[in-house]
């Protein structure tokens, strides 16, 4: 443990990428103070010390990672802290009886455990999405939603006001019909070549980053970040930028498991380290209506207008959710635009409010939710790489018929990294 001085992050951030932190937002009931913890200081972590500390009724107390570069760093930049205690690991965090509430932003395979076990030590959590890294741990991340703390899925686009409201005119019947919503995600991403094996940078804890995942030499490609290419930390694209667009169809839709998945994917473009697909196609079959989820990672242009987004088809018109905003576009050319809102302070601020109040089931990113989401990108992974259409138990999730399949809805953990279960 080692306690940082106050420094102010501005001094030594890069200033655009944090400028939020210049404006602090006064909350309704500021008067108690929330005491956080920053589990994970990479890209994403950097935006939750930007927006958890944008508020004033939350105190960034601590933060944890395993690479002592990114967390020194990252806890001299803290304002407001007069002293941030900095952890290499998580488990100290969790005894710390003065600490309210976490973040986890760590990758893929780290956020089940990190999240039961803040949960078992009486913390409420808000765990990036996906939340889990394979269907077992999605099931128990989803059973937290009833432990009586707040989990709230990093899911972000169910706290935008615009979507909220285009949701609600869906529901009632504005787009007619609904019988598919298509799920873009439509980008290029850069390839990440060929790395060979080397030595973990020194002082990191590289069995820690690695946890539950097989002991494997160290490799920069399946480290900071490129670990979303590779199933033993991560879950491809669909679980990192497509969940965001299969979790806003899915409320659109207002379905949950589907009756079926189909699916098609793989590296047609990319020659280099990735495991997971760059184009990848995923069907799922509910009752009346079909969730469609499109990925290509080689495009520099958009789909029908989109890079992220989704078009819910209706038989009076579509909605299309992008980084506009939502707008409804009907048969007659008529439109209907809903607003474009930042939706990220308010999922934090929801959060927040939650957790002060004790009240998880105000949750707008709901972790039961987004675990189910979370299980469609596992699914659609499963039968990518079983290459069958996968019969499914919508009231379960459960693939009895395909045995292959099924063994895919869980990992091995390796010795002293196990799954905990939820007490
Ligand atoms: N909601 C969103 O819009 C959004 C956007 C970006 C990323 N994310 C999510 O945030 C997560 C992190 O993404 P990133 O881009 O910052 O990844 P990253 O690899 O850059 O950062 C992850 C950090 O976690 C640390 N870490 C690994 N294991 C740890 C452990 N056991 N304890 C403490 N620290 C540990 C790593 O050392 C690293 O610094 C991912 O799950 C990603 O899907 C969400």
């Amino acid at each position: 443990m080692v306690m940082m001085s106050r420094r102010n992050f501005l001094d030594v951030a890069g200033a655009a990428a944090l400028a939020g932190l210049a404006t602090r937002r006064v909350s309704a009931a500021s008067s108690e103070r929330v005491r956080h913890a920053l589990i994970g200081t990479g890209g994403r972590g950097r935006a939750h010390a930007q927006h958890f500390s944008s508020f004033d009724d939350c105190e960034i107390v601590a933060v944890c990672d395993v690479d002592p570069q990114r967390r020194n760093i990252f806890a001299e930049r803290l304002p407001n802290s007069e002293g941030v205690v900095v952890h290499e690991d998580y488990r100290r965090v969790l005894d710390d009886p003065d600490i309210d509430t976490v973040s986890i932003a760590t990758p893929d395979h780290w956020h089940t455990i990190i999240a039961v076990a803040a949960l078992n030590a009486g913390k409420h959590v808000y765990v990036e999405k996906p939340g889990s890294h394979n269907i077992r741990e999605a099931r128990l991340l989803a059973k937290g939603a009833a432990s009586g703390k707040c989990v709230q899925f990093g899911a972000q686009g169910r706290s935008s006001n615009s979507f909220r409201e285009a949701v609600a005119f869906m529901r009632d019947g504005g787009l007619g019909k609904i019988r598919m919503a298509k799920a873009i995600n439509h980008q290029h991403r850069k390839p990440i070549g060929r790395e060979p094996d080397t030595d973990p940078p020194e002082g990191v804890n590289y069995d820690l980053w690695l946890g539950p995942a097989p002991r494997r030499s160290f490799s920069q490609n399946r480290w900071h970040y490129n670990w979303h290419w590779f199933w033993d930390y991560g879950n491809g694209d669909i679980a990192n930028d497509g969940i965001h667009q299969i979790d806003q169809a899915r409320w659109g839709l207002s379905v949950g498991l589907p009756n079926a998945v189909v699916a098609s994917g793989s590296q047609l473009y990319y020659d280099d380290d990735h495991e997971t697909p760059d184009t990848q196609t995923v069907v799922y079959e509910y009752d009346d209506c079909q969730l469609l989820y499109e990925m290509r990672l080689w495009t520099d242009y958009k789909l029908e207008g989109h890079d992220n987004g989704v078009i819910f088809y209706g038989d009076k018109g579509r909605m299309e959710f992008g980084r506009g905003g939502a707008t409804a576009i009907f048969i007659d050319g008529e439109e209907k635009f809903f607003g474009h809102d930042s939706d990220v302070a308010s999922h934090i601020r929801n959060f927040l409010d939650c957790a002060k109040a004790d009240t998880p089931e105000a949750l707008q990113g709901c972790i039961a939710e987004g675990s189910t989401s979370a299980m469609l990108c596992h699914l659609g992974n499963i039968a990518t790489r079983v290459g069958r259409k996968l019969h499914i138990d919508p009231k379960t999730g459960d693939c009895k018929s395909d045995a292959e399949a099924a063994a895919m809805y869980a990992r091995e953990y390796r010795e002293g990294y196990e799954l905990p279960e939820l007490a």
